[in-house]
């Protein structure tokens, strides 16, 4: 298909799926009540990764119907976290379930998906199911693993934001209630990151531990446009700023930068996700 060309299915799949995200979510309030604040932190999220998958898509030169699969995948990346909060109270998977598998056994049943083109529909089912999981599982279907890869990255960089946003507002704790009340970085973590790069959230047991494993996800990331993000948005820093200026933090906050810029400046097809 050209590019720009946008099929006429496509538009008014998009929007039945829109509406379809906005009744369901809707049915997560009490009556006429608001939604509770942290499902209704959540639909904002659902939207603004929307708009970040989107814009990374066109910055790749994805053609319209990626484009417009990718802003679809990116509203429903975290439909589980609904039905999830209202039967567990918590967004902790391991405490509870699987948010992936619950978003795509809930996207799937819905049959909202039905009338997209095979391929599109299951790179949005793929892209829910697997946005949330450690890493890529090596089983994902190739025509699903560019949409996988993109709303991993989408969702990660709007999380970045909306962790500072909190931290900016002195609110950390309504949304990392989990987490003990310390400040302290721990040395178990920081070794682990040291050797591996990456950590897992069991290992988390503060404020700037969280910091830490977000820190690395910068190498978990795939495209150009997203590491192109990371030093525009400064996130690197601004995470940085908030941890104690100790040798082995200013080593990985290095490590992540000359990571973000060798993938930043790579060349189309170079350095790209694989
Ligand atoms: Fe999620």
């Amino acid at each position: 298909m050209r590019k720009n060309e946008r099929k006429v299915w496509t538009v008014n799949s998009m929007q039945e799926i829109q509406e379809w995200f906005t009744s369901y979510t809707r049915s997560f309030q009490n009556g006429d009540n608001p939604l509770e604040p942290l499902l209704e932190l959540k639909l904002r999220h659902s939207f603004r990764v929307a708009g970040e998958a989107c814009s990374l898509a066109r910055e790749m030169g994805m053609d319209a119907e990626s484009v417009d699969v990718a802003e679809t995948l990116g509203l429903l990346h975290d439909v589980g976290r609904f039905p999830q909060y209202r039967e567990f109270r918590t967004f902790y998977d391991a405490a509870s379930v699987d948010h992936g598998e619950l978003g795509w056994e809930t996207v799937k049943r819905s049959g909202i998906l039905e009338p997209l083109e095979e391929a599109a529909k299951l790179a949005i089912l793929d892209g829910i199911r697997f946005h949330n999981k450690k890493e890529v599982p090596s089983g994902v279907r190739t025509s699903s693993l560019a949409m996988v890869k993109l709303v991993r990255d989408a969702d990660k960089l709007d999380v970045f934001e909306l962790v500072q946003d909190y931290l900016d507002r002195g609110a950390i704790r309504e949304l990392l209630p989990r987490i003990p009340v310390t400040w302290e970085v721990s040395g178990e973590l920081l070794d682990t990151l040291g050797e591996t790069g990456r950590a897992s959230y069991s290992q988390v047991r503060s404020v700037p531990d969280f910091l830490l494993v977000q820190l690395s996800w910068v190498f978990d990331l795939n495209f150009q446009p997203s590491f192109r993000r990371i030093l525009e948005r400064r996130v690197i820093e601004r995470i940085e700023n908030r941890l104690p200026r100790i040798p082995q933090v200013k080593r990985l906050a290095g490590k992540a930068r000359d990571f973000a810029r060798a993938y930043a400046e790579a060349g189309e097809g170079t350095l790209d996700g694989e």
